[in-house]
């Protein structure tokens, strides 16, 4: 038996990053829907935002190193996958690794574009290195908001597919992701 057949499940960090970008990528899609109607007399309306960007930045993190990862150690094996199944998980994974990439950029990018830092949970600032102009911040606005909401159309069919991986097909493909 080779070591890449007996490689069943993908490696602990893996599973570490995964799990941990997971619950922050839904978290910060329902705070951004949130935050965007808060009220200015609401006690959240100052501590939401910047909660969520030091949020959004801790995503952009673990999607780095998620990404190094993918590129270090060898995914398992699995047979059983049909070759639509292996096609369309590829291109999930892609939208997915782009989205947490490049979603927390352009956040980056139009809360930035005066010239003001981010503070990360107010302990250190990542200084505007992009003083760009109002088209740029309005382009940047439009694509952190229909990006994230369609990586949230994404992450409902990717989540659908493990479960069903996991409870029809009764597969390692979720079991894979967990131990
Ligand atoms: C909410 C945001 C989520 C993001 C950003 C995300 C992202 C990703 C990425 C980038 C991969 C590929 C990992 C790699 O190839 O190294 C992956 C794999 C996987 N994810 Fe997610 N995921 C999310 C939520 C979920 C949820 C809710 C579930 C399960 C209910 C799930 C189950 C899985 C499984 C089982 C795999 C492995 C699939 C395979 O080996 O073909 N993910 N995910
Ligand atoms: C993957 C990470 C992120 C996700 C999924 C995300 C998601 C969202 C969503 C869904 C909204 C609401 C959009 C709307 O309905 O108008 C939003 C708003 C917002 N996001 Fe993010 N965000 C992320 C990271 C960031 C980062 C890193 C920053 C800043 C550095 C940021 C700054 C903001 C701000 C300031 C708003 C409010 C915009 C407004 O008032 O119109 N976000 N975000």
């Amino acid at each position: 038996m080779t070591s890449e057949i007996k490689k069943k499940s993908y490696s602990l960090s893996t599973k570490l990053l995964h799990w941990l970008i997971a619950g922050h990528m839904i978290g910060l899609i329902v705070s951004g829907w949130w935050i965007v109607d808060l009220s200015f007399y609401s006690s959240w309306y100052y501590y939401a935002p910047s909660l969520h960007k030091s949020f959004g930045a801790v995503v952009f993190l673990i999607g780095l190193l998620l990404l190094l990862n993918k590129f270090r150690k060898r995914p398992p094996t699995l047979a059983g996958h049909t070759n639509l199944e292996k096609l369309a998980s590829k291109f999930a994974h892609f939208l997915l690794f782009a989205s947490v990439l490049t979603i927390p950029i352009s956040g980056y990018i139009f809360t930035t574009f005066t010239g003001q830092n981010v503070s990360i949970f107010n302990t250190f600032n990542i200084p505007a290195v992009f003083v760009t102009s109002e088209k740029i911040r309005d382009l940047a606005i439009e694509f952190h908001i229909y990006a994230s909401y369609g990586i949230a159309g994404v992450v409902f069919v990717h989540a659908g597919g493990a479960l069903k991986h996991h409870f029809l097909d009764k597969d390692r493909t979720l079991r894979r992701m967990l131990w």
